[in-house]
């Protein structure tokens, strides 16, 4: 290798770089001079064998060439996209509006796309939606609804505590949005809060540490379970199309006062199913009239004031629509899960 050599090949590289008229071999030349074991790279191997002093000057040149090279080819490539992009607006066959290919559009979570649906039939109903935090004060999410400290209601809530400046929690449960929404808005009101919630638990098919519930309450003069019942009905008809029958059981719950489990006819059998068990019922949430303490921890007048409030289990809701048998694939974030839905 010598000067002329390199010169040589300069002029020869440009004039078919130059020339080259299709990608694949401008990719075959980009290949033939600069690749692994192309014309310069086998050059810049033979420099130490070169006499020393003639190493810096041959091996400057030779890297100027790899640099020069480099960007005649980019342009080239840039050129020859661009003439192909011309090529087709003008035949008409390009169209702007296509998606890219390779592109996979993603899509929501089957637990967001309920929410969305959940949070329509509520607002139609004129409730609107709060929110609240995920780290908790102990006094919202536990003592507010009526679970003071030595409470065995705790026990069933394994609590994740968290060292902070007071107690605090990651919350157990969407109740305590309830304590937040009669603290800052005025009675009457009708509020649902969707959210994330934790436990501390042992995670099997059906018990995972993190998921999702929807909180609802409604605060107005003279509420009875007459009203609860009916709202009830009307989220089931919105979630299956068809009217549900429902049956309440009591159930105890420290907020709420009479507290109720809420079954509804199995939407999907008329004679009983895996789904169901056999019963035609499902256990489908927890519910009652907020009870007096609650309403005086948030602020509003249990004697002039009345409501009820419950508690919807959004995972186990999504997993019933879809007959999803294990709510740890709910988070797990398996695309070959989630892209069912
Ligand atoms: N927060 C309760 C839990 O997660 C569920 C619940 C029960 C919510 C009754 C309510 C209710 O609003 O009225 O176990």
């Amino acid at each position: 290798m010598n000067p002329a050599e390199i010169d040589e090949a300069r002029a020869q590289a440009q004039a078919l770089i130059a020339a080259c008229s299709e990608p694949n071999a401008l990719k075959d030349l980009e290949r033939r001079y600069l690749g692994k074991s192309g014309v310069l790279a086998g050059w810049l191997a033979g420099i130490p064998a070169l006499p020393p002093a003639e190493r810096p000057q041959l091996g400057q040149a030779v890297n100027r060439l790899k640099r020069e090279l480099g960007e005649l080819i980019v342009a080239r490539s840039a050129a020859l996209e661009k003439e192909a992009f011309e090529r087709d607006a003008a035949a008409g066959t390009f169209d702007p509006t296509l998606p890219p290919p390779g592109v996979e559009r993603g899509h929501l979570h089957p637990l967001t796309q309920l929410t969305r649906e959940v949070e329509d039939l509520f607002v139609s109903m004129g409730y609107q939606v709060a929110d609240g935090p995920e780290i908790e004060t102990d006094w919202n999410n536990f003592e507010a609804l009526n679970i003071p400290p030595d409470h065995p209601a705790r026990d069933s809530q394994d609590t994740f505590y968290l060292d902070g400046p007071g107690p605090l929690v990651l919350r157990t449960h969407t109740s305590p949005v309830q304590i937040r929404a009669l603290t800052r808005l005025a009675p009457p009101l009708r509020v649902i809060a969707p959210g994330k919630v934790f436990r501390h638990e042992a995670t099997d098919a059906s018990h995972e540490h993190t998921f999702h519930q929807l909180e609802g309450l409604v605060v107005d003069k003279h509420v009875s379970v007459a009203h609860l019942i009916h709202s009830m009905k009307t989220l089931l008809r919105g979630i299956f199309r068809k009217d549900v029958e429902v049956r309440l059981r009591p159930g105890f719950f420290p907020f709420v006062e009479p507290g109720f489990e809420l079954d509804a006819r199995c939407p999907f059998c008329t004679s009983g199913c895996s789904v169901c068990k056999q019963t035609r019922w499902i256990e489908l949430l927890p519910c009652g009239l907020v009870h007096p303490n609650v309403l005086k921890a948030g602020g509003v007048d249990p004697d002039e004031w009345s409501g009820f409030a419950f508690g919807l289990g959004l995972s186990r809701l999504v997993m019933l629509r879809y007959g999803i048998n294990d709510v740890r694939l709910l988070l797990g974030g398996d695309l070959r899960f989630l892209e069912q839905f």
